[in-house]
């Protein structure tokens, strides 16, 4: 069987196994000892992790895109007032879905000229937030550019509009996490683009870009270079009627990561990035289009390997062949198994190096057959009250984190220079109960 070690590729980078018992460091601070004082469920992030990340993307665009380019943060990942800091300290744009997210970004310091609004049905609250905050509201859909009125848009402060294009292409991945195809619920077709870009121009709407997004964790930029060629093309249209021409273009995020050892390595953001850029120079360049600031927003390969998630063994249970690890979190703090079927993997917390036992499902406390995180990975003899600790769980875990069976959503700690510190705390059966007023 692997050797389970091959799984702290997964981790943060920082990751180490050190002490006697031998068992696991992220930055240089001890899980087991972060576990017991502050219990579990735990979710880490490792900010040299991110920080790696992001460089990645940086160097990229810098080597391979001779205009302006910008990396904007897709804060639907994962979002608090640290992650924010952290962002703005970075030079990262922060897309914000709603109104929700906008006052996060705002109250960890985000400046209006870095928060961007995306959504595909914003209520009057949602618009409201964007153009009290935001620099750019990316416009879903004509309704919406109809609803945003002549006299809305007439303050210098207020932001400058993007159109949503729906290629009619989305990157291969879970049906649930494609956006690009022409059936999706997001965006506008060509027809429609046009319609809006008219309305833009008779009104003298601040329109300056275009967005695009054709769907999430995927590993093959090969669609985005079609999707791309689409959506130069209906420019060059545009621009050969109107006379327009967008000064911003954002071919979105959605560059993948690897959840388990299976995967392994992690997909490289360089080439993702060059084949991105390339493909824009070359587009323009057959166009006579001029080259656009190029904006990318990736969220998971921004965050997904920074954060872990810590849970506690409470039972082992054997139904028939299976070896149950029934751990205290599960689909309220990580849906994404329920819902798209992921895939992960996990390390004892001390002693990972322990050779498999067999295969063993992990598995949560709640009332759902599908609430199982992990099925069938090659595990050690894990006994109840020991710690394990899941890779990769920085993006679309506690983002979409519910309350269900009265779950109380997990803490998070923020790893740095060799520290933990609190940045989320755990919810209290009194938050459960603030807004229940009946
Ligand atoms: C418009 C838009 N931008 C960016 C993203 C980020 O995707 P990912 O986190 O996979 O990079 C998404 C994800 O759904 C998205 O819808």
């Amino acid at each position: 069987m692997a050797d389970p070690m091959a799984r702290l590729e997964l981790f943060p980078v920082t990751t180490r196994v050190a002490g006697d018992p031998p068992r696991l460091f992220i930055d240089g601070v001890d899980v087991a000892e972060l576990a017991r004082h502050h219990g579990t469920p735990l979710y880490l992030y490792d900010q040299a992790t991110l920080d790696q990340a992001v460089d990645a993307y940086q160097e990229a665009l810098a080597r391979h895109y001779p205009g302006p380019s910008i990396v904007v943060y897709a804060g639907k990942a994962f979002l608090c007032r640290a992650l924010v800091r952290w962002a703005v300290a970075r030079g990262l744009g922060i897309d914000c879905t709603g109104a929700g997210e906008i006052q996060i970004a705002v109250a960890g310091g985000a400046p209006r000229a870095r928060i961007l609004v995306h959504g595909v049905n914003k209520t009057p609250a949602d618009l409201d937030a964007a153009l009290a905050h935001a620099a750019v509201l990316v416009v879903d859909h004509l309704g919406e550019l109809e609803r945003l009125g002549a006299g809305w848009l007439q303050g210098a402060s207020e932001p400058e509009l993007w159109l949503r294009v729906r290629p009619g292409l989305a990157v291969d991945t879970h049906a649930y996490r494609q956006t690009g195809q022409e059936e999706s619920k997001f965006g506008m077709g060509p027809a429609e683009l046009e319609r809006a870009v008219r309305l833009c121009l008779d009104r003298g709407l601040p329109l300056t870009g275009i967005h695009f997004h054709q769907g999430s964790q995927f590993r093959d930029p090969t669609p985005l270079g079609a999707g791309l060629d689409r959506v130069l093309e209906m420019v060059a249209r545009l621009r050969d009627l109107t006379g327009w021409t967008p000064r911003h273009l954002s071919p979105g995020g959605g560059w993948g990561v690897a959840y388990h050892e299976g995967e392994l390595p992690h997909p490289p953001v360089e080439p993702y990035v060059a084949f991105v850029a390339q493909r824009l120079v070359a587009g323009c360049a057959a166009r006579g289009l001029p080259l656009p600031t190029l904006h990318l927003e990736p969220g998971r390969s921004l965050v997904a390997r920074a954060g872990v998630a810590v849970y506690q063994v409470g039972a082992v249970k054997r139904t028939g062949p299976r070896r149950w690890l029934l751990v205290d979190g599960g689909m309220a703090d990580n849906i994404r198994p329920a819902l798209y079927g992921a895939r992960y993997s996990c390390l004892p917390v001390v002693e990972p190096a322990r050779p498999a036992l067999g295969p063993a499902w992990v598995a949560g406390p709640y009332c759902e057959s599908g609430d199982v995180l992990i099925s069938g990975l090659p595990m050690a003899d894990v006994a109840p009250g020991e710690w394990i600790a899941v890779p990769v769980s920085g993006a679309y875990h506690l983002a979409m984190a519910s309350n269900y069976n009265g779950a109380r959503r997990p803490p998070v700690l923020w790893l740095a220079e060799g520290r933990a510190r609190t940045v989320l705390r755990r919810e209290t059966p009194a938050d459960l109960l603030a807004r229940d007023v009946g």
